[in-house]
């Protein structure tokens, strides 16, 4: 018989969060009673409107808010995921707290992301902040982190065949593009997270799930090959970016702002492009299990149809009307 697990997910309408919410209802076993969890003001977004559609409970809650409301709208769960965005990841202290309070089986930080090492990403560090908190409190957690995105690797080509999907800050080759990192489709997020959040082994336990890993000489290749066009590379050596990451650095760039923004960029590119942290040997000596071992089969698309989508014309933008720096 089916098994049904009551899950709460915060951050629906972002990016992961919507990946991880088509994963939760696509899901068959377990079934996940799914409710999402959304700020006051959000609650009426079609994006959720089209998720009550599909069985979807939506409950609005302020994480600066009650801490006795927060708990009662968590009452009963079995996992709270986190998907926040990562301008506001310390409202998950508040989350954590009621999350204890109310007896939740597994709290899932908003983590999502590459492998990095210790000190090396302003951002990883108010993660590992919350997740310190996480254990402080003696609350049952799981930490999934994804590798890179897909959908941020694809250069520019002279035909402007890529041009809709490409980042809007200038994409660089880091070094000489020969450093292998693990890569995953957004949309796949959710297949993974669905699997791992409701298995036993990975309880108080970090996983690392990713599709493939390439280097970016080979992501070049790959979509040149396909489209048959040649992109402009545009190295950014290890030194000039030490000094770009000095810069902003100085500045000392508050949460949320452009320029915390901009060195996260920064420092995302110096772990997975030049220091090679982003690699399940590395995930592996600093504790991580491997979803590639606990679930053998379960694998996201292959990053050759995601470029033939994109050289359709068919692939989704990611963050719409955003631009970080
Ligand atoms: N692996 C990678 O390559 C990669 C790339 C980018 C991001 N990431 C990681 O993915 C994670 C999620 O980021 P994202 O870019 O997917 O997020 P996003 O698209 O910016 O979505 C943010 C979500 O957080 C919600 N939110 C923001 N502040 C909130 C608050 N105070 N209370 C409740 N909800 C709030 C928003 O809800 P509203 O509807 O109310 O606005 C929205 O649903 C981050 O940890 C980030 O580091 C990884």
């Amino acid at each position: 018989m089916a098994t049904s697990l009551n899950v709460a997910l915060l951050g629906a309408t972002g990016e992961t969060g919507s990946s991880i919410m088509k994963g939760l209802i696509n899901s068959t076993e377990p079934r996940y009673n799914i409710t999402a969890l959304a700020r006051p003001a959000s609650v009426d977004k079609p994006a959720l409107l089209a998720f009550k559609e599909q069985g979807v409970k939506i409950v609005a809650v302020d994480l600066d808010g009650s801490a006795i409301d927060l708990a009662a709208a968590l009452k009963g769960m079995d996992v709270v995921i986190s998907a926040i965005d990562a301008g506001h990841l310390l409202s998950q202290i508040p989350l954590a707290n009621a999350c204890k309070d109310a007896g939740v089986g597994r709290f899932v930080p908003c983590c999502f992301s590459t492998v990095t090492a210790p000190g090396v990403l302003n951002l990883q560090d108010l993660k590992d902040d919350v997740l310190d908190h996480i254990k402080h409190i003696h609350l049952p957690y799981t930490v999934i982190d994804v590798g890179w995105w897909y959908q941020s690797t694809l250069p520019r080509l002279p035909s402007g065949r890529t041009d809709y999907i490409a980042s809007p800050s200038e994409l660089f080759i880091l070094g000489d593009g020969n450093t292998p990192f693990a890569l995953t489709d957004l949309g796949d997020i959710g297949l993974y997270t669905a699997r791992i959040v409701c298995d036993k082994r990975t309880l108080n336990k970090s996983v690392f799930a990713f599709t493939e890993i390439k280097t970016q000489n080979e992501i070049y290749a790959t979509i040149e090959e396909l489209s048959g066009e040649t992109a402009t590379r545009n190295h950014l050596s290890a030194d000039k970016l030490a000094g770009m990451i000095a810069d902003v650095k100085a500045q000392k760039p508050a949460q949320n702002t452009p320029d915390f923004f901009k060195l996260a960029v920064l420092q995302y590119w110096r772990t997975w492009g030049l220091r090679g942290d982003n690699q399940p040997e590395y995930a592996t000596y600093l504790g991580y299990l491997l979803a590639d071992e606990l679930y053998p089969g379960l694998k996201g698309r292959p990053f050759t149809e995601y470029c033939k989508e994109v050289l359709e014309g068919k692939a989704h933008k990611v963050y719409e009307n955003v631009t970080f720096f």
